[in-house]
């Protein structure tokens, strides 16, 4: 046919992606370990237009423009030059997570855009495949084409550019039984001061930390990957609180800072630690805005919700669980 539909969620990375090392191919410095979660779906329908002269995007029943317009039209250029199929498109998407607010919605933004246009321009992917297309519109949507636990593998630096492409890309990760939730405390919705793009960029360049942090990272990742398979929650918390702290660390040692933690997020940080006090097991996650993901146990995420609630003075509470890889829907 000549269109298609697809649906997939945000992933929350426990292991962050921070640093790119081609910006062409959104080639990452490190890997990275994610959940994909059950809340904020993105729809998006792509159909080949042979008649237009140019791409019609449609985001949220508002056409697109500037720098959002141009990454979704550089992204469709791609899928025509892999598919030989010249048409234009018409792309309408629907969000349901407030844009630019460090809630990953690039992540199901572009890995629905993958599977919809890949199927619209007829280009056979496999998920693997569908991974590295992802990517290639944002770095975070390789691994939500994954469902529950995917690994983004960074791939090896110095190779030519397919073999760059051809290693790196997301896959499931095994887990034992953990039953873990995401509590997620919007502190603020508005859009972010400094697209994550830029301020990753600046932090690979100017931030002294960057480098130790990268190194610890993949240090990080295998502890990590150890402790989901053996259902370790609390190590995999441990691990993913400190592995994002460090990450804004690289950042506030940027020149000049970058700073995306509010007063707000600091007293849901106060909030999460006095949950562990009481004996819950809650450890904070924080990307590229002022919002705090809580891991947890999906038992207890209605008493992690309340206290975090309390302390996001106001700000919405969403809990949500592992969710489904992206997928085509029927048209
Ligand atoms: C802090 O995937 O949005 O959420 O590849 O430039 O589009 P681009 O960046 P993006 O960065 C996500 C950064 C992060 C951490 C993470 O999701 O791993």
């Amino acid at each position: 046919g000549t269109g298609a539909v697809a649906v997939a969620h945000p992933n929350i990375a426990l292991i962050k992606y921070w640093g790119k090392r081609d910006e062409h191919l959104v080639l990452p410095r490190t890997d990275s370990l994610s959940m994909t979660l059950d809340i904020f779906p993105t729809t998006t329908r792509v159909r080949l237009a042979p008649e237009a002269g140019r791409d019609v995007v449609v985001l949220g029943g508002r056409p697109a423009e500037g720098e959002a317009l141009r990454r979704i039209v550089t992204f469709l250029d791609l899928v025509r030059h892999s598919a030989r199929v010249p048409h234009r498109a018409v792309v309408e998407s629907h969000n349901t997570v407030p844009t630019g607010a460090g809630l990953a919605s690039s992540a199901s933004g572009f890995a629905a855009l993958a599977v919809a246009a890949a199927r619209a321009y007829g280009l056979s992917l496999t998920a693997t495949g569908l991974s590295r297309l992802a990517r290639r519109g944002s770095g975070s949507a390789s691994r939500s084409v994954f469902g529950g636990f995917a690994v983004w593998h960074a791939g090896r630096p110095g190779q030519d550019t397919k073999a760059a492409d051809l290693g790196s890309y997301a896959e499931p990760v095994p887990v034992a039984d953990l039953d873990p939730a995401l509590v997620v405390a919007v502190v603020d919705a508005g859009p972010k001061a400094v697209s994550s793009r830029a301020a990753m960029r600046r932090t690979v360049d100017t931030s002294p930390l960057y480098e130790p942090w990268a190194a610890s990272s993949r240090d990080d990742l295998t502890q990590m990957r150890a402790a989901l398979l053996r259902g370790d929650l609390q190590v995999v918390g441990e691990i993913a609180e400190r592995n994002a702290l460090g990450m804004h660390a690289t950042m506030l040692a940027a020149r000049p800072a970058v700073r995306y933690l509010a007063p707000a997020t600091l007293t849901v940080l106060d909030a999460v630690a006095q949950l562990r006090r009481d004996g819950v097991g809650a450890w904070a996650t924080m990307d590229a805005g002022p919002n705090v993901k809580v891991l947890c146990r999906r038992l207890e995420a209605d008493r992690v919700a309340a206290a975090v609630r309390e302390a996001a003075a106001g700000g919405a509470v969403h809990i949500a669980g592992p969710g489904p890889g992206a997928r085509l829907l029927p048209e």
